[in-house]
């Protein structure tokens, strides 16, 4: 092994290894052998404290004694396993033999050393155990971006909440089992059910979305499950419901938490027997039909007060796909906005580059502005303001003063200050650079005697600019001078 310098230990460890052995010695010539490879070494001295280090702190790879006084590395080996079926475990020991070695694999170790071990084979087993590893976890990445690329073209989202979400979508499509999507308002919910259906093998059949809470209850029923001839006022024909409409496909009940008890025994009933009678009919249906629903209300708390039937509940949410809020992943919000750009633009054929893509930028304040903006309305909320800064914008890069009034008088009151007025030490660069900004059109518009027009100039930008400005930034024009009057004087 060539001599390690030490600018190469001050570069990144090859790996992070955790050594659980009670003996000192033992951890100590096990550390100076690893670190001298650019390991970076923790330590143990017994298996309590092995498994409250292990708990939290993300190792590449784990070497464990097999004898230790409080518990015998056999049990740590299976209660680490329990927890985290990845990490790789070597065990060592001072009592080799086969039997030992092949219950320690069985139990789920990756290798097994003893004492005294070879010190160039340890390392080699390590470094190729690492090496494998870090290739695997690669190869999960690469299949995500895949993922990501091909089967969800119109679901934007690399954070990794987003993906996880996504990740579970292509598990649980091809299944038959009902999935249950919550989120806030505006997350994506009807998407994420439109993507299951696309990736399942009912996606030549129908997909047929409810809305429930925007019909009225009389009409659900009937939409639901059709009727007859005559069977009440004004069903003048049989009509197909949408089970029968939807067979062999999706049905999507969207807000599920708004239908009557009435329906809600009539639904759990198809989803069991998978037939239904439509109203005023004394035959049942046979449907075969996958069922996805969405809400935004807390179903548990409804079936507490009695509003939603449990065992319907239970039935829905086989599997739960819950979206994350857009405030909790704001890193999709660039990619969000070209995505929605290239949509809007296309929409009204205006900044398209020659393959048909969005010419469109925000200027870096507009974009700020974005990123600070906390999204009550989610998704549905961003896609509205970039809409309208397409169909507003001039220019194809996209000015602050098109974004609508709520969020640049926002942006300008998140200015962080502590209790005297002064910028908190919290403020991010976005609100120093705000806050500066706007002591220094407050000096102009001041000496210029509060005329807009005046300040504008020897501020050097136009007037439509500084108005912009003065909005964002919350200032207030206190003494209004009549400039074209002053003029004309
Ligand atoms: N990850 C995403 N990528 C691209 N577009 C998205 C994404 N999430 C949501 N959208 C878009 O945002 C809008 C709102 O999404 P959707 O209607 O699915 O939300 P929702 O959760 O059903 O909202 P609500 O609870 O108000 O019904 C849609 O135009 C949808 O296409
Ligand atoms: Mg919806």
């Amino acid at each position: 092994m060539p001599e390690q310098t030490s600018e190469e230990r001050i570069e990144a460890p090859k790996g992070r290894i955790l050594v659980v052995d009670d003996e000192a010695d033992i951890r100590e010539s096990l550390e100076d052998l690893l670190a001298t490879e650019g390991y970076q070494i923790d330590t143990a001295s017994n298996a309590a404290e092995g498994l409250r280090k292990l708990e939290h702190r993300g190792y590449d790879l784990v070497l464990l004694d097999l004898m230790m006084p409080d518990r015998s590395g056999m049990d740590v080996l299976a209660d680490v396993r329990e927890r985290d079926s990845e990490t790789p475990i070597f065990l060592i020991t001072a009592y080799g033999s086969i039997e030992v070695a092949v219950n320690a694999l069985k139990a789920g170790a990756n290798d097994y050393f003893s004492k005294p071990w070879d010190n160039e084979k340890l390392l080699i087993e390590i470094d190729r155990m690492i090496g494998k590893r870090r290739l695997e976890e690669e190869n999960v990445q690469l299949k995500r971006a895949l993922k990501q690329r091909y089967s969800f073209p119109n679901i934007i989202g690399k954070s990794d909440r987003m993906l996880r979400v996504l990740d579970l979508v292509t598990q649980v499509a091809p299944s038959r089992a009902n999935i249950l999507i919550t989120g806030e308002t505006g997350t994506g919910k009807e998407l994420i059910a439109k993507a299951i259906h696309a990736n399942s093998p009912r996606a030549d059949q129908p997909f047929v979305a409810v809305n429930s809470g925007s019909l009225p209850l009389e009409l659900l029923e009937s939409t639901l499950f059709g009727h007859e001839k005559g069977s009440f006022t004004g069903a003048v024909a049989r009509q197909r419901g949408y089970f029968e409409i939807a067979n062999g496909g999706t049905i999507f009940f969207d807000e599920i938490g708004t239908i009557s008890l009435d329906v809600q025994a009539k639904l759990l009933r198809v989803m069991q027997e998978k037939e239904f009678m439509p109203l005023g009919s004394g035959e049942t249906v046979k449907v075969d039909v996958r069922i996805l629903a969405a809400t935004n209300s807390d179903l548990r708390k409804l079936v507490e007060e009695g509003k939603f039937r449990e065992d319907l509940f239970y039935r829905i949410n086989v599997i739960n796909l819950s979206l994350p809020p857009l405030r909790d992943r704001k890193e999709d919000i660039p990619a969000l906005v070209d995505y929605f750009f290239t949509k809007y633009c296309l929409e009204n054929e205006k900044f398209l580059d020659s393959s048909r893509r969005s010419l469109l930028k925000f200027e870096p304040d507009a974009m700020s502005i974005l990123m600070e903006h906390n999204w009550p309305g989610n998704v549905r909320e961003l896609e509205n303001v970039v809409e309208r800064a397409v169909v507003l914008t001039t220019d194809p890069i996209v000015p602050v003063g098109v974004l609508p009034d709520f969020l640049l008088q926002a942006s300008g009151m998140r200015i962080r200050r502590d209790s005297s007025g002064y910028l908190s030490p919290e403020a991010s660069l976005f609100e120093v650079v705000a806050d500066f900004e706007r002591r220094k059109i407050l000096e102009v518009l001041e000496s210029a005697n509060w005329s807009q027009t005046d300040a504008a100039e020897s501020l050097h930008i136009p007037l439509s600019t500084l108005n912009q400005k003065i909005k964002r930034l919350n200032i207030e024009i206190r003494k209004k001078v009549d400039a074209k009057a002053e003029r004309g004087a």
